[in-house]
């Protein structure tokens, strides 16, 4: 046991060691920006973690390196070190540390865990998709789906990822946040992002052979883009919808007899002969036939056999049913 801690020589190995672990760890961009409050106690946390792990490597190998050098047996050294017995007071020192580092770190991940995964009254609601191989969100408050992920800056957005196949990981590294889609159940994560922009969704769960292409987009906006965007793909939405509602009540209106007539004349003429009433053209007589108005109406709007379907539409479509139901 040696009476003086030799500190110059340590204290140089030391600080070249240091150096180098410093230099690694500032020099590379180890990590995206941050632009999500999560991102931001996440690679605190992270940061934390290593400075202390290397403060611990630095003192560890220090002592490490200056012992290989100091006390190295010589090549004709061939006998065992003495015997040495216990330390107590070393061994109590190399407890307490690390118990008190452990319990340091424990609680600085709880707390950002805890404030990580803390839910905002305002949130916003995302249905996220995962599918081989793509991303699809759905806003359920609005009832729209998106192939981008749009969210408000400055608001908290709840994802909930499910899988529609297998297990994906969504996974936005600006957001510092990851979580899986597995098929059956729904995984919830929060995110509340902090600066406007166009960040990649990247697939971190090895999904299959489209897995490395399986990227999509997330674009943080401004509150007042979010609610355009909401509205109009909303109202969008409900005009596609009021749209097809209003074809297809034309379609089963009551069609007029005699406007059928003249539409059958124009454009069903040419293979019905007789005005549909007789035998003997391309297409079938239609006098007789066994279908029902319903039947008859896919027929017109959807042809049938080497009958094309699209000749007629809207008003049309009632019209000419109303005439082959006159004639049938
Ligand atoms: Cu989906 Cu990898």
């Amino acid at each position: 046991m040696y009476k003086k801690v030799p500190i110059i020589p340590l204290a140089v190995i030391g600080i070249v060691i240091a150096a180098i672990t410093a230099a690694q760890a500032l020099l590379i961009d180890w990590l995206p920006p941050a632009q999500s409050e999560q991102a931001e106690r996440t690679f605190g946390l992270l940061w934390f973690l290593f400075w202390l792990s290397a403060f611990f490597f630095v003192i560890v190998t220090s002592i490490l390196v200056y012992a290989i050098w100091k006390w190295r047996a010589s090549d004709d050294d061939l006998e065992d070190g003495p015997p040495t017995h216990g330390n107590t007071k070393l061994e109590i020192i190399w407890t307490a540390v690390p118990v008190i580092a452990l319990i340091t770190v424990a609680v600085y991940g709880y707390i950002v865990l805890e404030r990580n995964e803390a839910v905002a009254a305002d949130r916003v609601n995302v249905d996220v998709y995962a599918q081989q191989f793509n991303w699809t969100y759905g806003y359920p408050d609005a009832g729209i789906e998106t192939g981008t992920l749009i969210v408000p800056e400055g608001r908290q957005v709840q994802l909930n990822l499910r899988a529609r196949d297998v297990i994906h990981d969504f996974w936005v590294p600006e957001f510092g946040i990851k979580g899986d889609a597995v098929p059956g159940i729904t995984h919830t994560i929060w995110i509340n992002p902090t600066t406007k922009g166009t960040y990649p969704v990247v697939c971190a769960e090895l999904c299959g052979v489209g897995h490395g292409v399986m990227r999509s987009e997330v674009k943080v906006v401004s509150e007042q883009e979010f609610q355009a965007f909401l509205t109009r793909s909303s109202s969008r939405v409900k005009a596609q919808t009021a749209a097809a509602t209003a074809a297809a009540k034309l379609e089963t209106a009551p069609g007029d007899v005699a406007a059928g007539k003249t539409i059958f004349e124009a454009k069903c003429s040419g293979c019905h002969a007789g005005l549909g009433t007789e035998a003997g053209g391309v297409g079938p007589q239609l006098k007789g036939t066994a279908l029902d108005t319903a039947g008859i109406r896919n027929v017109v709007k959807n042809g049938r056999g080497a009958m094309p379907g699209g000749l007629v539409s809207g008003t049309e479509v009632a019209d000419v049913v109303a005439y082959v139901e006159s004639i049938k």
